[in-house]
């Protein structure tokens, strides 16, 4: 089942969002995570850039066959490191979309969702050592074009969530269970390679409601596939939101289907709630992305982000089981 505490956190993060617009933090944890970024950056640069050349010279494997567009890509095409560093810790929100049941282990979850094609390449760093750590099960959910998320169909993606409580007749609490149904899209899970890395093929998310456009991702370890083919794990070494740059969502959000999601006003980074908490110790949870073809992003991109995970550091907020 899902993890109830997992639905205490999004509790306290909207209660965050509802007050001081900041995730709550003490001085010496965001004093801590601007040290740990500090100290592995120039690791995380160099694992961008090689991984970069890798995904480059191997196409990547997860790129259809069938794609309509040609890629042309030429890393690196940075000439300095990037050595921003997103160092997630267990305790930011997963929000109420969160929903194990149907993350499904695969590595293109777009299961035909219209929207611009994203190719997500995800390295995992461990913030003790600064190096790249294999056999994490890295686990994504995002909303589509429109707004809505899988297993929560039902429910309207341009109604403030407050508003939406009360018309179910709900409360917020450990049991808040919103979901409506069991589609997968837009929900998948693979382990990170000996290198470190996972890649994930889906579509540049939409947007819903009081949020800003993201991407929701918990890095697992302890995990393991069972004979009926869910997976189990018992660990939740990050819990997390990955954004993109408001230039490129403005670009996006003007293509179809995106365009046609005229009934709320979109919600930028720059007063999101969540993202004002994970910027604030200067990480960058931000999407780095190029396009595919090297000229347009409307023809595909491919984004590049790494997590800083403490591996000594597990959630004690419950594990998340029965993935199916
Ligand atoms: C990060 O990269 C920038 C630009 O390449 C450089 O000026 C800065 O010193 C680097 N920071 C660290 C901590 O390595
Ligand atoms: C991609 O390249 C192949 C071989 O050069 C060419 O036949 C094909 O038309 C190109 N496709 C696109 C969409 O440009
Ligand atoms: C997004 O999902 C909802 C709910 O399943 C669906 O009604 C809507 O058509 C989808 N949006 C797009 C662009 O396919
Ligand atoms: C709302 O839920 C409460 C608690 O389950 C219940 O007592 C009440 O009758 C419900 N009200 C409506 C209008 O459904
Ligand atoms: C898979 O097996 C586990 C452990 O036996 C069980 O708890 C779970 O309900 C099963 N799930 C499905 C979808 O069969
Ligand atoms: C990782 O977490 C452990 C246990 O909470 C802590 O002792 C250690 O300092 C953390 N590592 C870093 C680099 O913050």
């Amino acid at each position: 089942m899902h993890a109830p505490s997992a639905i205490l956190a999004f509790v306290l993060g909207l209660a965050a969002t509802a007050t001081a617009h900041r995730q709550h933090l003490s001085a010496r944890d965001l004093a801590s995570h601007a040290a740990i970024s500090k100290r592995c950056a120039a690791k995380a640069g160099e694992f961008t850039l090689a991984r970069k050349k890798r995904s480059l010279a191997k196409r990547s494997s997860i790129i259809p066959r069938d794609t309509s567009v040609n890629i042309t890509i030429e890393s690196p095409h940075y000439s300095t490191i990037q050595n921003d560093t997103c160092v997630l810790v267990p305790d930011v929100t997963a929000g109420p979309y969160v929903w194990p049941r149907s993350e499904t282990l695969r590595q293109d979850m777009r299961e035909g969702q219209a929207g611009v094609l994203l190719y997500l390449d995800i390295g995992v760093l461990d913030v003790n050592t600064c190096e790249p750590v294999p056999n994490v099960l890295v686990d994504m959910w995002h909303c589509n074009a429109t707004g809505s998320y899988s297993s929560f169909d039902a429910l309207s993606p341009n109604i403030p969530f407050q508003q939406l409580l009360e018309m179910l007749n709900k409360t917020i609490g450990p049991n808040l269970d919103l979901h409506t149904g069991d589609s997968t899209f837009l929900r998948g899970m693979w382990p990170t390679d000996s290198n470190g890395v996972m890649e994930m093929a889906t579509i540049f998310p939409g947007f819903y409601v009081e949020r800003t456009i993201h991407i929701h991702v918990q890095a697992h370890t302890d995990w393991m596939v069972r004979g009926n083919g869910t997976v189990v794990s018992s660990n939740i070494v990050s819990t997390g939101q990955l954004f993109f740059d408001e230039a490129l969502s403005e670009q996006v959000m003007a293509l179809e289907p995106y365009a046609s999601h005229t009934q709320i006003e979109r919600t930028t980074n720059d007063v999101d709630s969540i993202y004002a908490g994970e910027t604030v110790t200067g990480w960058s949870p931000v999407v780095q992305v190029e396009a595919l073809d090297g000229v347009d992003v409307a023809n595909g991109m491919m984004g590049y982000i790494t997590l800083g995970v403490n591996l000594t550091a597990t959630s004690s907020q419950g594990a998340k089981l029965d993935h199916r």
